[in-house]
């Protein structure tokens, strides 16, 4: 079903450098956890969330039936508490939490114990002044800066679930959002510093805020100083608003199973799904793996360049790094401001260790250039990281010689806004690295490669890549769309008396003889464009909501930089002036952008007078891949409506 053209035959060691920094297990002993998690899952995962603390233990473990799991239902617990006050009273009640770098160059430096009293006051000012209470839902949309993860904590201090949506998406992106959540306060910003400009974040959004009903207040952070209109009784400075506050709060502890936050992520509807994740597991899972990926040591400075709007900045920005008492590295701005050696002049100027990233981004420094990095001392660097889409084995090499000198494993991990932390990865310590491949699953996770029935795939033959036990960390739900949760991740395999259900992962992959799995991309029409995850779908409802065009589709094609590049066919309605024509693939381009964010964006708009169908009516999106992939159609088209279509679309393509 999907193929693979290449064999990779090198292979990478851990380097004597690495392991002399490390804790971390051997193969042998790697071999032996991974035995033993698998002989009793739950025993195993019982010994990991012993690693956090709870207010009153778990005595369950895993209860319910797939896909309505829970894990350690009995417990009580306090996500912030893990994260901040349990260190202190240790050696690191001073250590830097985290240390943050503004676009413009100003630094800060925040220790756990003023982080400690910077959440403390804002969750006061939360619960006290804008009262806000246990589930209730809180809107964060905020550029990186170190209020973003305060705010996130805030939340999760009181029992108030975050909904943090990307700065990056439209302020009709962020309605939508906010109204499917039911969001009752806004956390935002005057406005960002990105590529050297000041933009204005609340300006830009006022007006959609005005469509959501459920909006009692608005917390404006100032960071940039630019004027943003307070509405009377709605908003209030964050200064303002946190002065005088208490420093010191009590930690309440909540059920296991309360939600921690929501992250909307696409599917392949229009709708983007609200990915409801839980306390007790996810952070469980959140803190075994950053721990087991990235061998945390206390003189570790972790850089993740993941912004906080995605699931990575989520689980390896804020919680795993700090339940683990890491020190992070956050950065406002673009990676190439004001040159394209930023962020290797960020890694000698701050000595950070362990830097992760997205294959785009590694992918786009390697064509800029080595002279960038090479201007500056990446000594520092002990591990180097990879998530978000597949590396290709040349952008590997080069990030390993250029960036890691040789000196630094890879860790590519492997996981999903679903799946709430990595699932498969490499452990630094112990594992023979390959490029191109995440390896094995992480100790404790059964996940498999199989045919459409189910069944396990032979070595090197490509398959659907699923999760056959649950996990701590996994999604409970799709907020609000109980149905859809099950259609989406339980359908494909949905088990017998005797099997539980698979979840499905809606990625295509193959394993080789060693076990180890190579991602092959997405199998349904959800993309990958530049490490972001875009459905298709969303594009083209915003297509056709524009009043020139009747129909649109959407597809990816490979894109050598982005992993895949947007191509949308549409067709005009018959009342389109002539002349208007050739000015409407940019306007199309323009007006997706405007609604969805900048990273819908698609590539090329090619105006066409039919999309190929079906004769039920579907689009057959098979045979557009195939067009703007390699020009030509191949495979079964008898069910093809109107065989004139493709014959011009194709012709549209010469
Ligand atoms: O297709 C896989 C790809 O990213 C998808 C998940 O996207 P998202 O929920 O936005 O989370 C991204 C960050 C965790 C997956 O279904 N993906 C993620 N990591 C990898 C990957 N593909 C190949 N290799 C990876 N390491």
């Amino acid at each position: 079903m999907i193929s693979s053209v290449l064999e990779e035959k090198r292979r990478f060691k851990p380097t004597k450098q690495f392991l002399a920094g490390s804790q971390g297990p051997n193969e042998k002993a790697l071999e032996l956890i991974r035995k033993k998690a698998a002989r009793n899952p739950e025993a195993f995962w019982k010994a990991q969330a012993q690693n956090l603390v709870w207010k009153k233990a778990p005595k369950k473990v895993l209860s319910g039936k797939a896909p309505h799991n829970t894990w350690f239902a009995d417990g009580r617990i306090n996500a912030a508490f893990n994260c901040i006050d349990v260190h202190l009273t240790t050696h690191r009640r001073n250590k830097a939490a985290i240390i943050w770098e503004g676009e413009p160059g100003d630094i800060r430096t925040i220790t756990y114990l003023q982080l400690s009293i910077e959440v403390n006051r804002f969750a006061h000012a939360l619960t006290k002044t804008l009262g806000v209470g246990k589930g209730d839902v809180v809107g964060i949309y905020m550029g990186m800066v170190p209020e973003a993860v305060i705010a996130m904590l805030a939340c999760a201090r009181i029992g108030a679930t975050h909904n943090v949506v990307f700065g990056g998406f439209s302020g009709d992106s962020l309605r939508d959002r906010l109204n499917d959540s039911k969001a009752k306060v806004l956390i935002t910003q005057d406005g960002v510093h990105r590529k050297g400009v000041a933009t204005p974040l609340k300006a830009a959004i006022d007006s959609s805020l005005k469509e959501v009903p459920s909006l009692r207040h608005v917390v404006v952070l100032e960071r940039t100083q630019q004027d943003a209109k307070m509405k009377m009784g709605r908003d209030v400075f964050w200064d303002q608003l946190v002065k005088g506050m208490d420093t010191h709060h009590e930690a309440e502890g909540f059920p296991s199973e309360h939600p921690l936050f929501i992250l909307y992520t696409s599917g392949s509807t229009g709708k983007p799904k609200g990915i409801l994740h839980t306390t007790g597991g996810y952070l469980t899972q959140a803190k075994y793996s950053a721990n087991i990926v990235f061998d945390f040591q206390d003189r570790d400075l972790f850089f993740c360049t993941a912004d906080i709007g995605w699931i990575t900045g989520h689980t390896y920005v804020t919680y795993g790094p700090l339940l683990c008492g890491a020190s992070i590295f956050l950065y406002e701005g673009a990676p190439t401001y004001p040159e394209a050696d930023r962020f290797w002049r960020m890694i000698e100027r701050h000595r950070i260790t362990i830097f992760y990233t997205a294959p785009t981004a590694i992918r786009t420094f390697m064509r800029l250039g080595d002279e960038f990095p090479n201007r500056w001392d990446l000594n520092s660097l002990r591990l180097l990281g990879s998530v978000g889409e597949p590396i290709n084995p040349e952008a590997w090499m080069w990030y390993s010689r250029t960036i890691g000198h040789e000196r630094c494993p890879i860790v590519d991990t492997w996981w999903q806004t679903e799946t709430g932390a990595i699932l498969i990865s490499p452990i630094p310590s112990a594992t023979t690295l390959k490029p191109g491949t995440a390896t094995r699953p992480l100790p404790g996770m059964d996940i498999d490669v199989v045919d459409k029935s189910g069944k396990s795939c032979k070595p090197n033959v490509g398959g659907l890549l699923v999760i056959k036990k649950p996990w701590p960390g996994m999604l409970r739900t799709i907020y609000g769309d109980e149905k859809r949760y099950i259609g989406a991740y339980w359908s494909e395999f949905p088990g017998s008396k005797k099997q539980a259900p698979f979840y499905f992962t809606g990625d295509g992959a193959r394993k080789d003889k060693d076990g180890y799995f190579w991602i092959m991309g997405r199998v349904d029409d959800v993309v990958n464009i530049s490490g972001h995850r875009l459905g298709t779908a969303e594009v083209e409802s915003s297509l056709v909501a524009h009043p020139s065009v009747a129909e649109a589709a959407v597809v990816a094609r490979p894109d050598e930089i982005k992993g895949s590049a947007l191509v949308a066919f549409v067709v005009l309605r018959a009342d389109v002036k002539p002349e208007y024509v050739a000015a409407l693939p940019e306007i199309l381009r323009a007006f997706v952008a405007k609604q969805i964010g900048p990273i819908a964006k698609p590539d090329e708009v090619r105006i066409t007078g039919g999309l190929p169908k079906t004769r039920s009516g579907k689009i057959m999106r098979r045979l557009l891949r195939e067009i703007v992939t390699s020009g030509v159609t191949t495979g079964d088209v008898t069910t093809l409506e109107d065989m004139t279509v493709l014959a011009a679309l194709r012709q549209d393509d010469e």
